[in-house]
């Protein structure tokens, strides 16, 4: 049986490559409904970029909704640099076909929720948490419905990539980060030290562009923009794949490697505002609220990636 999930997303080159993931594996995941954010660019453009992806990917039905618009109590952070102004640099940008749900992501999510039978819905939260930390503050019983929330954010040993100390989605809205990991459903976590193993390297990109789908076509494209900043600045070989580390997990979690966790949020400190503090070796007695996520096998994460986009071309 499939499972049902939303993925809560501010695409975003990495956002969009998860939903083409999520969009390719319907035996295996039920696609509710994409769900937008505000993050590495602004909710007009990560809504616009959601629903194009759709269109690219000839998945009109999936509906798209637009939450916050800003962090839960404090000015929105954007990440023009990285993605591009358009946030999805690398490919032409078009006014999608898919439409806009009208309804407010955060009213849908509580929603659906409520509707939806006990443990029964997968969270895949891959932006800033503000709309699932809204959600479950304005609705607190929609909890027993969510079966878990594997998010893309945080850091351990990689520090940050925003700050020295903050990895960028948490450090957006870190109350709403706070809020999320002390909900008490179960949490996968997939920081930077796990997504920076997947490196899109040039052979990597070169087998994505040989598939020559569309879908495969738009992922090569966007991925030859979004790997120029990381590489530069961690003269890595190719940008890291972030978000659809999450989808890959749901779909083969044996590619990867996780141990329970304590996870908590700095949500004052202005010198580590956003820090996700993981205690890897248990040295606290916090609650184990996190399966952190701290390996995984890179080929195979790539390998099961393009045979997922080379089903575009069928
Ligand atoms: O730090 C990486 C995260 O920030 C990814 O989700 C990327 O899309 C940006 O949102
Ligand atoms: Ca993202």
């Amino acid at each position: 049986m499939a499972r049902k999930i939303i993925i809560d997303c501010d695409p975003g080159q990495d956002d969009a490559v998860a939903l083409f993931l999520a969009f390719a594996s319907p035996d295996e995941l039920d696609l509710l409904a994409i769900t937008t954010v505000a993050g590495n660019v602004r909710l007009d453009l990560t809504q616009r970029n959601a629903r194009l992806m759709c269109d690219i990917a000839g998945k009109h039905d999936v509906p798209v909704y637009a939450g916050c618009a800003e962090p839960m109590s404090r000015a929105l952070r954007t990440a023009e640099m990285i993605h591009g102004d358009t946030g999805i640099n690398g490919i032409e940008v078009f006014e999608p076909e898919t439409p806009l749900q009208s309804e407010h992501a955060v009213d849908y999510i509580i929603r659906m929720l409520l509707a939806a039978d006990e443990a029964s819905v997968t969270l895949v939260p891959v932006g800033p948490l503000t709309n699932i930390a809204t959600a479950i503050d304005r609705e607190p019983a929609i909890l027993p419905h969510i079966e878990q929330i594997v998010l893309m954010g945080g850091a351990m040993r990689e520090g940050g990539n925003r700050t020295p100390s903050a990895e960028f989605n948490i450090l957006v809205d870190p109350d709403a980060a706070d809020i999320v990991f002390k909900c008490g459903r179960p949490i996968t976590q997939m920081g930077l030290d796990v997504t920076h193993q997947v490196l899109s390297t040039e052979d990597r990109v070169a087998r994505i562009r040989a598939l020559q789908n569309p879908v495969a076509t738009a992922t090569a494209d966007m991925l030859r923009f979004f790997d120029r900043f990381d590489t530069k600045k961690y003269t890595s070989k190719g940008a890291p794949l972030h978000d659809p580390c999450t989808i890959a997990w749901l779909l083969k979690p044996e590619l990867f490697e996780g141990k329970e966790c304590n996870v908590s949020v700095e949500t004052r400190s202005e010198l580590t505002l956003g820090h996700t503090a993981v205690d890897f070796w248990q040295v606290t007695d916090r609650p184990l609220n996190v399966n952190w996520i701290y390996g995984v096998d890179a080929d195979g994460f790539y390998d099961l990636l393009i045979e997922r986009l080379d089903r575009f071309g069928a």
